[in-house]
């Protein structure tokens, strides 16, 4: 596999020196920086707009233990359940216990949570906990919220420049350690930095139905991938149960929260049959990977491609203030959600797997770290217990930042990393590939075809097998070309993390969460 993606000479990119480097503007992103140090120069180097993310999409909210009926243990053994006991025990204990402290944090710097009638934290319900724990922003605008929030915050902060519409190319390696990244924004420039943070979020868009915006499209774990990253329980997908179920092939399902459930919802299938209960002892509330395979077998049986959420227990006005978002998506499909069934169907939502790092952020190249659901930390297991991922963006998010300012041997390294960083790419020789076409978008559809086809919620051996020939060549034959564009690189991206997929899924002969394997 080529080391970098574009192939351009050095001399001609411009360079720019800083102590650390943020790929992501979502919450982990956000919040990492929030924790630099102020002595320490961090630019943030986004895609998208900060909006364009799946934090900024977040309904449902973060879980945190704030409730005396609750304990960090039964947090501890909701998450392990949920994720078929596959989880790092001492991650999960890292997450539960010191979740309550960043919740406080970013209520310290503006963040307004939803309070109940005494002035405390409300806390909702989702699927997989055995209590109310999950406080949430604007009803069912919690990431909104919260990244408006951080944003403004951040972007105040004397050393932190944000930078948006800048595309992340790749990781600079230099001995086996971290020089810098390689972007592309009207034209290629290098920043280099002998720290670097991957919170490039989720890999959605390589899937045909997915709750994830475009630019999901796993573009930072493929670039760790070429530097040599280790990954992680990359066969570990998960497809949230309840999208709005949508005729057209949108680039993006809307998704209505699980909190909706944990408010009173109740599933039903096409003859009005409650039929979660007696599937599982939580019935409705029973961890996603269950309620998503249980959902997939009642539209097998029927005649239509959703099933229904009914919600008709609770009042417009209950409706409208707690669900403001949900309400007004279903009222513009033509829905009143108070007085009709909701028609859902499972779509791929988050992944669970991605780069390999301990309880700091820390990969195994030295200076790159991952946060957020680029990241593999261990905590998920094989299955996400729900709104454990914001949580997740926070308390690693400061751990990672912790671990940056307080390097004992810091100066060397800064000083070390700047006199590199104009040699490190220059054993430049021009490619001989022929230029790639322009337009990759027939590839692009290809994959995500593959990706639904093959290791989708039910998998088996012999569609494995065929999925992963058919990445393999797609992605041999992207490589033959040149790049030139950002487009080309991710669709090559997507391919690299497809690649992946399928290894890991071929690999794991088992059924444990979220992989679910009938042969
Ligand atoms: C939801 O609101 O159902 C999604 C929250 C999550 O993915 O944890």
């Amino acid at each position: 596999m080529r080391r970098y993606v574009f192939d351009y000479p050095p001399d001609q990119i411009k360079k720019h020196d800083c102590d650390v480097v943020i790929i992501g503007s979502g919450l982990a992103g956000l919040y990492t920086a929030l924790n630099i140090d102020e002595s320490l120069s961090c630019v943030v180097l986004s895609k998208e707009k900060n909006n364009d993310c799946n934090s900024f999409l977040a309904q449902g909210g973060i879980a945190a233990v704030c409730k005396q009926d609750d304990a960090f243990e039964t947090h501890y053994n909701d998450t392990l359940r949920a994720g078929a006991r596959l989880c790092d025990k001492e991650a999960v204990k890292v997450l539960v216990g010191e979740a309550p402290e960043d919740i406080l944090k970013l209520m310290s710097v503006g963040v307004a949570f939803d309070m109940d009638e005494q002035g405390h934290l409300h806390v909702t319900q989702e699927g997989g906990h055995s209590r109310k724990r999950v406080v949430h922003c604007g009803g069912d605008a919690t990431g909104r919220e919260v990244i408006q929030k951080l944003t403004e915050v951040v972007a105040a902060r004397p050393n932190v420049t944000i930078k948006y519409d800048t595309f992340f190319a790749d990781v600079i390696t230099d001995k086996g350690r971290t020089a810098g990244v390689w972007t592309y924004e009207n034209g290629h420039k290098l920043y280099a930095a002998p720290n670097v943070v991957i919170c490039s979020g989720g890999i959605g868009q390589i899937y045909r139905y997915t709750t994830n915006p475009a630019g999901a499209t796993g573009d930072g774990i493929a670039a760790a991938v070429r530097a040599g990253i280790k990954v992680r329980h990359m066969e570990f997908v998960q497809f949230h149960p309840t999208a709005l179920f949508n005729q057209k092939e949108e680039e993006r399902f809307f998704l209505v929260s699980e909190a909706v459930r944990g408010e009173g919802g109740i599933l039903r299938n096409e003859k009005g049959e409650q039929f979660m209960k007696g599937r599982h002892p939580m019935g409705d509330l029973a961890p996603r990977d269950i309620v998503a395979r249980e959902i997939m077998k009642e539209i097998e049986k029927s005649e239509m491609p959703y099933v229904y959420l009914d919600i008709t227990s609770k009042s417009k006005q209950y409706l409208v203030d707690r669900f403001p978002t949900i309400y007004q998506e279903c009222e513009k499909q033509g829905i009143d959600m108070s007085e009709q069934f909701i028609p859902v169907c499972p779509v791929q939502h988050y992944f669970m797997g991605g780069i390999e790092t301990d309880l700091n952020g820390s990969s195994n190249i030295p200076g790159l770290y991952a946060c957020g659901e680029a990241a593999c930390t261990g905590v998920h297991g094989a299955n996400r217990l729900a709104s454990n991922s914001l949580l997740e963006c926070l308390v690693f998010g400061r751990r990672c930042a912790q671990h940056i300012n307080h390097q004992s041997d810091w100066s060397a390294i800064k000083n070390n990393v700047k006199n590199i960083a104009g040699t490190v790419i220059s054993d430049f020789t021009p490619s001989l590939e022929p230029p790639a076409p322009n337009d990759f978008s027939q590839t692009r559809q290809e994959i995500k075809k593959i990706m639904h086809q093959y290791v989708g919620i039910n998998r088996n051996a012999q569609g494995i097998e065929k999925g992963l020939k058919r990445i393999d060549s797609i992605a041999e034959d992207i490589e033959s070309f040149r790049f030139s564009t950002h487009e080309h690189v991710e669709v090559w991206n997507m391919a690299t993390v497809a690649r992946q997929i399928m290894r890991a899924a071929g690999e794991r002969e088992e059924s444990i969460g979220a992989h679910y394997r009938e042969s």
